[in-house]
């Protein structure tokens, strides 16, 4: 047996436990899947300057976004249907965040409710926010949001509507399906007793923790699709930003920006925060890397509000390139939901512990010893 060790080996132990349809659907993109290529090729084509003989024998990594300490500059980005990967998967995922003194971030199309969730762990989470369009069920969701304890709101704007995401139509996780499809489904289930015994018959998700009221009809997947095209609000513009902060106390991050326009009117209307983003190459693809347009939005708007990023973060080299890019913390998505999908709570710290290691190494061989001072000197510009 091999142990996973990188990300790319979570990836593979992910893609051997689970249904071929959950791992197509954390795995793929959108369209011809460029963007989500690029967003790890522009990481990796991006040199770290190795500098040496520099006392490095004590490392700083913990860093404080909105007023909360991290052990590192790095997050867990919120990812829908975790409680599909493993058995109450994002309760799994919570604890091994918060163990590792990391921020966890719920999205609303969990399968866990931001209850269950917040029972599971010491601390609170964050909560991840789509609009959807009965405004009466949004100002409920936030309110249960804030009597679990939640302070930082990640308010999602990249998906009025969903993109294109052909490898969950040839799985058979959306479209119309046919009752052979719907049979093969099953089949292909049944052959990963592993997830049929751990998530299916233990976790029983049932449906969309946050969502069970606002759509009581909704059972399997391929209606949840077709129920977020009909709900999703794809009338979401820059005024609904002050609709969210009359009812919300704590700090905003509006995440899914690429451009430096949009991200000076981000902080023009009083967000706290933004995450640099392009939902992982899974909505408008051909659209640049993330960590591309870091560098753009950084300087436009890095002195007025916490700026971060995700996109093709596969290691703790990747967190140092986004920092020494302007980045204050990195969020993972894919990173936390194959090593879930692949070795449940255990496995996601497993994962953490990488990162966390490789971030030392990378910050030991240039030369930085504080997380917090890394800028582009780390990086070989002119190759
Ligand atoms: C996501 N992402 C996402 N974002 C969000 O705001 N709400 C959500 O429910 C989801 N769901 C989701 C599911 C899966 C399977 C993936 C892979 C991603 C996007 C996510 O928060 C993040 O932006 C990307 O995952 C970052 O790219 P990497 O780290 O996966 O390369």
């Amino acid at each position: 047996m091999t142990r996973p060790a990188s990300v790319s080996d979570w990836r593979e132990r992910a893609r051997a436990r689970l249904p071929r349809m959950m791992f197509e659907y954390i795995d793929g993109g959108s369209y011809a899947e460029t963007t989500l290529k690029r967003n790890v090729e522009a990481i990796e084509r991006i040199a770290l300057r190795q500098r040496v003989l520099t006392d490095v024998s004590k490392l700083q990594l913990s860093t404080e976004l909105f007023g909360q300490t991290l052990a590192m500059p790095l997050l867990l980005a919120p990812v829908g249907m975790a409680g599909l990967y493993a058995r109450r998967g994002e309760t799994q995922a919570a604890r091994a965040a918060q163990k590792a003194g990391l921020p966890f971030c719920l999205s609303t199309v969990s399968i866990c409710s931001i209850e269950e969730v917040r029972a599971a762990t010491p601390d609170p989470i964050w909560f991840q926010l789509y609009m959807i369009k009965d405004r009466g069920y949004m100002t409920a969701l936030l309110e249960r949001a804030k009597a679990a304890g939640t302070k930082v709101l990640v308010f999602t704007v990249d998906l009025p509507i969903p993109g294109a995401r052909y490898r969950d139509i040839r799985s058979g996780l959306s479209g119309v399906l046919t009752p052979l499809d719907k049979l093969k489904r099953g089949v292909n289930g049944l052959m990963h007793p592993h997830w049929m015994w751990d998530v299916f018959l233990n976790g029983r998700p049932q449906s969309f923790g946050n969502l069970v009221e606002a759509m009581p009809n909704a059972k399997g997947t391929d209606d949840f699709s077709r129920w977020i095209g009909k709900n999703f609000d794809a009338s979401v513009n820059w005024d609904d930003f002050d609709w969210v902060r009359e009812r919300w106390d704590g700090p905003i991050v509006i995440k899914g920006i690429l451009d430096a326009e949009d991200a000076k009117r981000a902080a023009e209307i009083g967000a706290e925060g933004l995450v640099v983003s392009n939902h992982g190459g899974r909505q408008l693809d051909g659209v640049p890397a993330a960590i591309e347009a870091l560098p753009a939005i950084s300087r436009a708007v890095g002195d007025r509000m916490t700026v971060l990023m995700d996109g093709g973060v596969r290691s703790g080299l990747d967190v140092l390139k986004a920092l020494a890019l302007g980045a204050k913390g990195v969020l993972i998505g894919r990173a936390w939901a194959f090593a879930l999908g692949g070795g449940g709570e255990t496995g996601v710290s497993a994962m953490l512990t990488t990162m966390r290691h490789e971030l030392e190494v990378a910050m030991a061989l240039t030369g930085c010893t504080d997380v917090r001072a890394a800028g582009d000197h780390l990086l070989v510009r002119d190759l």
